[in-house]
């Protein structure tokens, strides 16, 4: 499958693994995020800035992203600063509660603002349309941590949260991505958390792993089957629009303008991520 922006998957890279650094370039995401935040411990993140500093030196087959420090922390201007410098895709922001926060730093790359607080997530409509604004990643683990749930199989006491940032990217443009999924070993489960995030709307899921990356490229893309339903549908609509009816119906069901607009929205994405020979 050929890469897909905005992505289907985006994976997440420790700054301190340049090992995995480089196997990252290879695994087929649709980006990288090169993190120093989450996954790099305080003694490690001067070390972690210099080998993403060499990571971005050379081109990536992909766009790249750095998920720097967090406004407040004492690492933050270091790591915006690296980013920039080195010609990044865009900035992920950790913990964004405010679109103040956005505006204030006047970036001039693209901003990947993670909703991860119970504030965050109050404020997504704002934040989603603050100048700059890519789109919104959902972050899971801290986000359970501050609402003190409980872990479940449906992420039940999450869903209002996940709903809400779809809802926020949606209503500014703006892409809305899925949270990681921590067990690493469970396929089963995570083909069945993203057929769940591609159900509330998102448009793609934050991964860890390389085996992630293709479930989370297969899930969020279009398979050939739903390429051809889609063209099927499409066909029938434009025959019926062509005998002057304002609504058509296919495989029994009704078909108005904007499934014909979601049919297209689905060979267009077929069309940008299918295998080219
Ligand atoms: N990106 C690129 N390569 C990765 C990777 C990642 N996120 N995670 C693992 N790999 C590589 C390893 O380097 C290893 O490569 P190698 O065989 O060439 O050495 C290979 O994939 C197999 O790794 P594996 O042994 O299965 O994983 P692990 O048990 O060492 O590590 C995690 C598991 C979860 C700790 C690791 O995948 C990881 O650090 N993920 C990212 C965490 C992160 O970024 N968190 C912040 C956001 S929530
Ligand atoms: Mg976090």
């Amino acid at each position: 499958m050929t890469a897909s922006f905005p992505p289907r998957s985006m994976l997440y890279v420790p700054g301190d693994k340049p090992r995995a650094m480089d196997k990252a370039r290879t695994l087929g995401a649709d980006a990288v995020i090169l993190d120093l935040e989450d996954a790099v411990a305080p003694e490690h993140k001067a070390a972690a800035r210099e080998n993403v500093r060499e990571a971005l030196r050379t081109p990536w087959p992909c766009p790249v992203l750095v998920r720097v420090n967090g406004t407040g922390t004492p690492w933050e201007h270091e790591d915006r600063e690296m980013a920039l410098l080195a010609g990044v895709h865009g900035l992920v922001l950790p913990k964004v509660e405010d679109a103040g926060t956005v505006r204030d730093l006047h970036l001039r790359v693209p901003l990947w603002a993670m909703i991860e607080t119970p504030a965050g997530v109050l404020n997504a409509a704002a934040i989603a349309a603050a100048p700059g604004v890519a789109g919104l990643l959902v972050g899971a683990n801290d986000l359970a941590r501050a609402l003190r749930c409980r872990p479940h199989p449906e992420r039940l006491p999450l869903l209002h949260a996940l709903e809400s940032v779809v809802l926020a990217a949606r209503a500014h443009g703006k892409h809305p991505v899925d949270a990681v999924f921590n067990d690493v070993r469970d396929a089963a489960g995570f083909a069945r958390e993203c057929v769940q995030g591609r159900t509330l709307g998102f448009g793609g899921k934050t991964v860890i792993h390389p085996a992630q990356v293709p479930a989370a490229n297969e899930a969020f893309g279009v398979s050939d089957e739903e390429a051809q339903a889609a063209r099927d549908l499409l066909a029938a609509w434009t025959a019926a629009r062509a005998e002057g009816k304002s609504v058509a119906t296919f495989a029994g069901a009704l078909v108005e303008q904007m499934h014909a607009d979601e049919a297209q929205d689905i060979v267009n994405l077929w069309e940008a991520t299918r295998p080219r020979a």
